[in-house]
């Protein structure tokens, strides 16, 4: 039975996360599947009343006690410094070594796209590489401060991490049936660490000759994402590179409220998690969107092999939407738990979108 330990952390976080909460209960119960839900107690709050932000045996605990993690969000403006936020994402980051960050933005009705052209089916499926690139911390300054200052960032590109994020990019494709994927960088400039990118793109790519292989260099593809979104399926990208590419394609396919993501080091664990942050500005107002976090128990339900469940989360997720039973982001009236209710009741009924 997969154990999940439930972090709903700050903000909104906390009123998307009992939505996913029933939804997760709902489907399982409906598909007869077990899960064993256990709730933590990690955030701001905790952080503001005892100044800890997780210990190393809760680390060790949700690494050998747990299969998967769902998280709400972390950030609260009485911790301006987020540094709970750091310990507690960026710890579980690196120590579980969840190199693959899966963004999957798929537009569920074409009035939610920003772009008049956009057209269903539109399916971006990004592989955002997770443990590397610019975002180790790796780098330093000299001479701080003065006329002289200098400062260093590292670019960190392995042939273990670059192979590994490219290689779960082409087996999800291969395993779902896509054409195509799609290499992004920066290697006309960026030389080095490009062209270790594009030779195990092709050295990877050749395993899987019925899928289309492509490379484009980053600029060209944001303009591609607004110009032409639809001829693109999986993608494939260094941590930053794929930061950008996935908030510029989560925008395309409907924005923030309804994005869900899942970092995962395949076999070993998962994080799951709605793109957006903790929402201050609506937090307790019950209007944040639980529609981001609720997908995140679709990915969830997917990554444990239940695929059936998790397009019946996907499907009562479009049924709801176009019945107009949406949050206030979307032009809807309903709260937050209304439209769990409203998502919750489809569960039942829901066929899979896809045929
Ligand atoms: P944010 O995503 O929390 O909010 C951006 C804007 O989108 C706000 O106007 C908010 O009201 C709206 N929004 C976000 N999610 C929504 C939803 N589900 N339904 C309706 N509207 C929604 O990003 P922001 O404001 O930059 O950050 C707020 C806090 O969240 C900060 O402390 C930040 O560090 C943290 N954060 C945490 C993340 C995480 O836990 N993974 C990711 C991004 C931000
Ligand atoms: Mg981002």
């Amino acid at each position: 039975m997969p154990r999940i330990a439930l972090i709903p952390g700050d903000g909104i976080g906390v009123e998307v996360v009992r939505e996913a909460r029933r939804v997760l209960e709902r489907v399982a119960e409906t598909e007869g599947l077990d899960f064993e839900l256990t709730d933590w107690d990690l955030g701001a709050e905790r952080f503001l009343r005892d100044g800890v932000t997780i210990t190393e045996d809760e680390f060790r605990a949700l690494d050998e006690d747990h299969d998967a993690v769902l998280l709400g969000a972390l950030g609260d403006p009485r911790v301006p410094s987020n540094q709970h936020a750091k310990d507690i994402l960026l710890g579980m980051r690196f120590r579980l070594d969840l190199y693959v960050n899966f963004r999957p933005c798929v537009l569920l009705s074409e009035e939610l796209s920003p772009l008049a052209s956009a057209k269903v089916p539109l399916r971006l499926e990004i592989f955002r590489e997770n443990t590397e690139g610019e975002y180790t911390g790796m780098g330093g300054g000299f001479k701080t401060g003065t006329p002289d200052e200098l400062a260093l960032e590292e670019n960190i590109a392995t042939r273990k991490g670059v192979e590994r994020i490219i290689r779960a990019a082409f087996e999800f494709a291969d395993s779902r049936g896509r054409e195509r994927v799609t290499l992004v960088d920066k290697s006309n400039v960026m030389r080095y660490v490009g062209g270790l990118w594009r030779r195990v793109f092709e050295e990877v790519g050749e395993g899987y000759p019925h899928i289309v292989r492509d490379a484009m260099y980053v600029d060209a593809m944001v303009m591609d994402l607004v110009r032409r979104p639809e001829q693109y399926e999986v993608i494939v990208a260094s941590n930053l590179f794929g930061d950008i590419v996935s908030d510029l394609a989560a925008e395309v396919t409907g924005g923030l409220g309804l994005a869900p993501s899942a970092n995962v080091h395949p076999g070993r664990h998962a994080l799951f998690e709605p793109v957006h942050g903790s929402a201050p500005d609506i937090a307790g107002t019950g209007t944040a969107n639980p529609v981001g976090a609720i997908r995140c128990v679709g990915l969830l339900l997917d990554h444990f092999g239940h695929r059936a469940a998790a397009e019946r989360v996907e499907s009562a997720v479009v049924a709801s939407f176009e019945s107009g039973d949406t949050t206030p982001d979307l032009g809807g009236a309903l709260s937050t738990a209304e439209v769990g209710d409203a998502i919750v009741d489809r569960l039942d009924i829901a066929r899979s979108p896809h045929g």
